[in-house]
């Protein structure tokens, strides 16, 4: 699968969301990656549905990706869906019923996955293989960018890598926290084909060069 680059818009200034989000587009973004977080689940708090619709208001029409850290899950989704989410992931954890939660991102419309932190096991895969579009590993705690990728989950990679092509399902591995032009093309390696990057990309003075200099690392 062509490897994807979803910018993370924590990083991003909130007082110009649209604009950012627009020029990291334009820059070369594949996917917007949207962090949710509730003071709760996690230990910060940040946007909700309203913030995605209004960012479809604004006329952004490339894919969203909302990556709930909230606890409980379920209710929230519907609204994301009608806000206009492309792609919803949630943490096992914090879901009651993982099964019923899958399926709900799914009947509203929704890409759907789970999310693994650092430490959860992968075990959470073991029945639900067939309804994920997506398989996200955390490489940070989740909760705030500019965190430092750990090691391990390097290994993590490999080991879900090897489940995807196993089922022979058109799932993406995707990767968050830490990620940079430095750490990208082993990250790459290890089976990831969709990159989130916050602050690698926002604390830069050119997003179009912080993204090439990524694809470049990726494509060798
Ligand atoms: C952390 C978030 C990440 C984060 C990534 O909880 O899920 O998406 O913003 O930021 P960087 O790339 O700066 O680690
Ligand atoms: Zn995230």
């Amino acid at each position: 699968m062509q490897p994807l680059i979803a910018p993370s818009i924590l990083s991003a200034d909130f007082a110009r969301l649209g604009e950012e989000v627009q020029d990291v587009l334009e820059a070369g973004a594949d996917v917007v990656h949207f962090d949710v977080m509730d003071n709760h689940y996690v230990p910060n708090l940040t946007i909700g549905p309203m913030v995605c619709k209004a960012l479809r208001n604004y006329g952004i029409s490339a894919p969203i990706d909302v990556h709930l850290m909230v606890k409980p899950v379920d209710r929230i989704i519907p609204d994301f869906a009608k806000a206009g989410a492309s792609y919803i992931t949630f943490h096992p954890e914090a879901s009651e019923h993982i099964d019923r939660t899958l399926q709900t991102i799914k009947e509203h419309g929704c890409k759907a996955g789970l999310v693994f932190n650092p430490a959860t096991p992968l075990h959470y895969l073991d029945h639900v293989m067939d309804k994920l579009d997506v398989i996200l590993l955390m490489s940070v705690n989740p909760g705030f960018g500019g965190q430092s990728f750990i090691p391990s989950t390097l290994e993590k990679l490999r080991q879900v890598r090897q489940r995807i092509d196993a089922s022979g399902r058109e799932i993406r591995l995707e990767v968050d926290g830490g990620v940079n032009a430095d750490n990208i093309k082993d990250i790459a390696a290890a089976g990831a084909d969709m990159f989130v990057a916050g602050s690698a990309i926002f604390n830069q003075p050119s997003y179009a060069d912080a993204i090439s200099k990524m694809r470049q690392q990726i494509s060798q």
